[in-house]
């Protein structure tokens, strides 16, 4: 097979065959194609797309160029939850042990800080001694033994996604539906899941912020995952303002702990119980949402929750007394507010800018080499419909080191549009695409 076949067919709109697919993922992924034909390729597929029965080629070549983990010696139906990324979107973090908690098992395989948005990866290691970074069979054995576990990609995971995500970030083909949806699911696909629920954004903070374009993505996800095999249910969730109150690392660890404790804010309580009861229906430990609701609730105010939460930091290496010891998390050493400049109603948040603002703070990376600092954290006091006052606080900030304080007080200031009332937020939940 000739590679410059292939990117003729695909410049030409054309579809390619199975075959021409694997060619072209292996010899990526083993060294024989070099970038420029790979890159050539991959505008090509930007530009022209793919047809459902291509991008499943594509996806599943994706998911084979490294290990697919085989969970199938571990009793029940595993089931992991992913988010396409948003600001404060701290819910895999209570989300997982409360699932575990009410027995259904959770591999999951997490990203980093990824723009403006927070990683759960990030968030974690902001638990003292907390590693991420576990061999599979470590990762395998957690699962099993614990009944949930939370990694980063492994160098075994999908190595195909590796290369052509960095490839597509230095040439522009990033936001590319076909592309971030077989990205996402080869690495789910690879973690040794049954069953999936995907919360795809929408909103100012979502990497998709008009609904037909994260409807698009969610169906393509869903898509993806039936023609594995597996059982998919995609969320798509308001991302108009930050979720709950922190943003940042240790912030949104500490808050997850409130919601672990059966408190937190509303509405990462809400999507935790939404998302969490469909995970218990299609583990098969619940009839139906209502009954795994209540499950989960019970999980909550018994403590159940909390101390698997402790057991998951314990088998990965960090201290569980962080539960219960706030002060042992990094924090920062300087406060300060911005205020609202005049009375009115929110109307808006450009949640882009507050993960922006945390980002320049040192919450996320300038750069992928750069560490994260943990203990920088944005409260976000005021959300949308919020009546506020003049010199009401919208935004408190904590931070450590002040070269980008005037920059992100800035964005923060300029991410609020107060002004006549009333302005509704929209519901949590937009839309339910099951697969
Ligand atoms: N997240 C991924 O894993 N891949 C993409 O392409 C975009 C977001």
């Amino acid at each position: 097979m000739l590679i410059q076949d292939i990117i003729a067919k695909k410049r030409d709109g054309l579809r390619l065959s199975r075959e021409e697919i694997e060619f072209f993922i292996n010899s990526y992924t083993g060294g024989t194609l070099p970038d420029y034909q790979a890159a050539a390729l991959i505008m090509a597929i930007f530009i022209r797309g793919f047809d459902g029965e291509e991008l499943s080629h594509f996806a599943n070549a994706m998911l084979h160029s490294g290990t697919v983990v085989d969970l199938s010696h571990i009793p029940g139906v595993k089931v992991d939850k992913h988010s396409t990324g948003g600001v404060g979107d701290k819910i895999s973090i209570p989300l997982a042990p409360l699932v575990a908690a009410c027995g259904v098992r959770v591999p999951m395989v997490s990203g980093r800080g990824l723009g403006h948005t927070g990683g759960t990866l990030d968030k974690l290691e902001s638990i003292p001694g907390f590693s991420v970074r576990l061999p599979l069979d470590a990762y395998a054995r957690i699962v099993e033994e614990v009944g949930v576990c939370m990694i980063g990609q492994t160098e075994e995971l999908a190595p195909a996604d590796r290369k052509i995500y960095s490839l597509r970030d230095a040439t522009g083909c990033v936001p590319s539906i076909p592309l971030i949806a077989s990205s996402i699911m080869s690495k789910k696909l690879a973690e040794g899941i049954d069953a999936l629920v995907l919360d795809v954004k929408v909103g100012t903070g979502a990497f998709m912020p008009t609904g037909e374009k994260a409807e698009a993505l969610a169906r393509t996800l869903v898509d993806i995952g039936v023609r594995a095999g597996k059982r998919v249910t995609a969320f798509l969730t308001r991302m108009d303002d930050p979720l709950g109150v922190a943003v940042g690392n240790a912030c949104e660890v500490i808050e997850s702990i409130d919601v672990l404790r059966g408190g937190g804010p509303a509405d990462i309580r809400e999507l935790t119980l939404l998302m969490a009861s469909h995970m218990l229906v299609m583990g098969g430990v619940a009839p139906d949402p209502a009954a795994a609701r209540l499950r989960c609730q019970a999980a909550l105010a018994d403590g159940s929750a909390l101390r698997k939460f402790q057991e998951l930091i314990a088998a990965q290496g960090g201290n569980p007394e962080a539960v219960e010891r706030h002060d042992l998390f990094a924090g920062a050493a300087h406060a300060t507010s911005v205020r609202a400049d005049r009375s009115g109603v929110v109307r808006a948040v450009n949640s882009t800018a507050i993960g922006m603002a945390g980002v320049v703070l040192g919450a996320g990376r300038r750069q992928v080499t750069d560490l994260v600092d943990p203990g920088v954290s944005l409260y976000v006091r005021k959300k949308i419909g919020d009546p506020v006052s003049a010199g009401d606080v919208l935004v408190d900030v904590h931070y450590n080191d002040d070269r980008g304080l005037a920059d992100a007080l800035g964005r923060i200031a300029g991410a609020y549009d107060i002004g006549e009332g009333p302005a509704d937020p929209r519901p949590l939940v937009l839309k339910t695409i099951e697969g």
